[in-house]
């Protein structure tokens, strides 16, 4: 079992598979990025054999993410091998939708349980303008094809921006009425990459929460007002599906934090907004043993930060987010 110095046991490991992407959100990546050449990036071998050692510690819950997970190549065969693991019990995937209608029946065969996708609007030139590359339609699409699949219940996230989607967020709420979705909005939050806009642009949890609330009345709480993840949940009156929101900046979840994650180029990174990483990637390629690989992941683990440091100011700017994975 996986613990950290302060008791919290960590169970639920983040993949990212690629640094790689076919869309450039604005809160995300530079229009040109350039990206890690795939022999820096963990092939599927080494995916599975960490993968592996995460599930011997007791790791369960798994997730995989970019980048674009979907981009890279064989993903459907990477994902079977992994949902194959034993100790793997809940799989998922945060995408950006973009080639659900072609993959989601695949990857739903190959043991896929269910999908996070990004969708910030539901306006299509407001679409293009904030993923820079992206047609609304597909996404839509996508989601569609997920839920046909039955890679349910269906979760949305949206980012939101000031100057780009702020006048969206009730038009999304408003999926939930109708659909049986989790609709998420997500803080933006400050990395390397795009810091400027992520500083400036931010609107906060409070904001969402009352710009939702004038149009559709008090939001009740749900989930028994546990957190789902890292969202507090609420429900619109009568709706079928729920709200998330997500409010990593103003309100910190730390405490209940169970997570650790995967770079793209294999590190054990510790917390999502600390710099602290731990090299996997190079000692399995140098041959280290799977004891002294264990020990590592486990040393590392301890390690693991009480929380974020954005109300000092501090701002992860080692990498950019797509090669954390969010
Ligand atoms: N702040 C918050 N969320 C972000 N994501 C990407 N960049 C940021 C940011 N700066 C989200 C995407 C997607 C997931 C991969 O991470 O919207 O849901
Ligand atoms: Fe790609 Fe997701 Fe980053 Fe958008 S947020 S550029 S979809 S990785």
């Amino acid at each position: 079992m996986a613990i950290d110095r302060f008791g919290r046991r960590i169970h639920y490991l983040r993949i990212s598979l690629t640094d790689h992407c076919n869309l450039r959100c604005v809160y995300c990546m530079p229009e040109d990025q350039t990206f890690r050449p795939n022999a820096e990036l963990m092939q599927d071998d080494e995916v599975l054999m960490l993968v592996r050692l995460f599930a011997g510690l007791g790791f369960d819950k798994f997730r995989l993410t970019g980048g674009e997970p979907t981009v890279r190549a064989h993903i459907v065969k990477l994902v079977h091998d992994i949902a194959e693991t034993p100790g793997v019990k809940y799989l998922s995937m945060t995408t950006n939708g973009v080639l659900l209608k072609k993959l989601a029946y695949p990857l739903r065969e190959a043991g896929l349980q269910r999908v996070n996708v990004s969708i910030d609007t539901l306006n299509s030139e407001r679409f293009r303008r904030l993923t820079r590359w992206g047609t609304l339609d597909d996404v839509l699409g996508g989601i569609e094809t997920a839920e046909a699949a039955g890679l349910t219940p269906i979760k949305l996230n949206a980012v939101v921006v000031r100057g780009y989607n702020e006048q969206d967020i009730v038009d999304l709420a408003a999926l939930t009425i109708d659909k049986p979705w989790q609709m998420r909005f997500i803080e933006m939050m400050p990395f390397a990459g795009a810091t400027e806009l992520q500083l400036k642009q931010v609107v906060t949890a409070d904001e969402i929460r009352s710009q939702i609330e004038s149009e559709f009345g008090p939001l009740e709480e749900a989930n028994n007002g546990e957190l789902d993840g890292e969202a507090r949940m609420y429900h619109i009156q009568g709706a079928a599906g729920e709200i998330g929101i997500i409010s990593s900046v103003s309100a910190p979840f730390c405490a209940q934090c169970t997570r650790a994650r995967l770079t793209a180029d294999g590190r054990l990174r510790l917390c999502l907004l600390r710099e602290g990483e731990v090299d996997l990637l190079t000692p399995l390629r140098a041959g280290a043993s799977l004891d002294d690989l264990r020990q590592i992941i486990i040393d590392g683990i301890w390690q693991k930060p009480w929380g974020h440091g954005l109300a000092d100011g501090l701002i992860p700017l080692n990498r950019v987010m797509s090669e954390i994975g969010g």
